[in-house]
């Protein structure tokens, strides 16, 4: 097959990469996707980075076998651990994309004097965006808050209503994001919560997240090889490692269509 017409990969721990892979079909409507949620070890927020590595070889080796022309990583958690292991091992056979560099790059054009950011422990725990804000604006105080309720709680549908507004208010509320005029949401789950996240700041605060940078990127980086898909009905392939009741109700009321979801066992 032309190379250009080769679909993409995109993998999550769960529902979280639906946000990315929907900012993706929105903006390049002739791209095939091929959409892996790991159900099966959700949440990686909470493994260690060697786990989240081993999940993303082993995920990243099944859509190469696809013959997807890119991957995109669309979960921060495995964005941190595992984004330089995949370049080492495959960076030959496919374009990369992880979700950290456009989000910084986002936020580093902005004009913020002090940064929030909420994510999963496996996340902050690496450092990582830290490090790389330090290198394009050495100036900025970023905070970084671990909440690890959030990704599994919107992942069983806890989404509107007294219990995911509680968690989310005694999160925001703590002392270390106090006086932000920007927030970054590096969690690829986090964006489904967004509104409720910009009523608790009633406008005071910008929030940023990976959902339409994460897109531009990967436009951008297709353009730049000539492998922009052109002339493809949209036919997405959605799979998930572990079959859940959850996974599917969320994912068709996020994605506001009917989602074929198929059980790949590939461990
Ligand atoms: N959506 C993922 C992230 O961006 C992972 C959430 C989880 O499984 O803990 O980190």
């Amino acid at each position: 097959m032309n190379k250009a017409q080769r679909p993409i990969g995109i993998f999550d721990s769960g529902i979280g990469g639906m946000t990315v892979a929907r900012a993706i079909a929105q903006r390049l409507p002739h791209e095939q996707l091929i959409y892996f949620g790991d159900t099966a070890h959700l949440p990686y927020g909470d493994k260690s980075a060697d786990a989240i590595r081993y999940y993303a070889l082993k995920i990243v080796k099944y859509l190469l076998e696809q013959d997807c022309k890119m991957i995109v990583i669309a979960c921060n958690s495995a964005s941190t651990a595992a984004y330089g292991v995949l370049l080492e091992f495959f960076k030959e056979q496919a374009l990369f994309v992880n979700v950290v560099d456009p989000l910084v790059e986002a936020a580093a054009a902005e004009n913020f004097s002090k940064l929030g950011l909420i994510a999963t422990k496996a996340t902050v725990h690496t450092g990582v965006y830290e490090r790389q804000m330090k290198r394009l604006r050495p100036e900025l105080e970023l905070v970084s808050l671990p909440t690890p309720l959030l990704a599994p709680m919107i992942e069983e549908g806890f989404i509107h209503g007294k219990i995911s507004q509680t968690v989310l208010e005694t999160y925001l509320s703590h002392p270390s994001l106090q006086d932000i005029d920007g927030l970054l949401l590096a969690c690829t789950h986090y964006p489904l919560i967004r509104p409720q996240i910009e009523n608790f700041y009633h406008g005071s605060v910008k929030i940023l997240d990976s959902t339409d940078v994460v897109a531009q990127s990967v436009e951008k980086q297709l353009q730049a090889q000539g492998l922009l898909a052109t002339g493809n009905e949209a036919n997405h392939r959605f799979y998930v490692s572990d079959h859940t009741d959850s996974f599917e109700k969320t994912t068709k009321l996020f994605y506001g269509r009917d989602v074929h979801l198929e059980h790949l066992p590939i461990w």
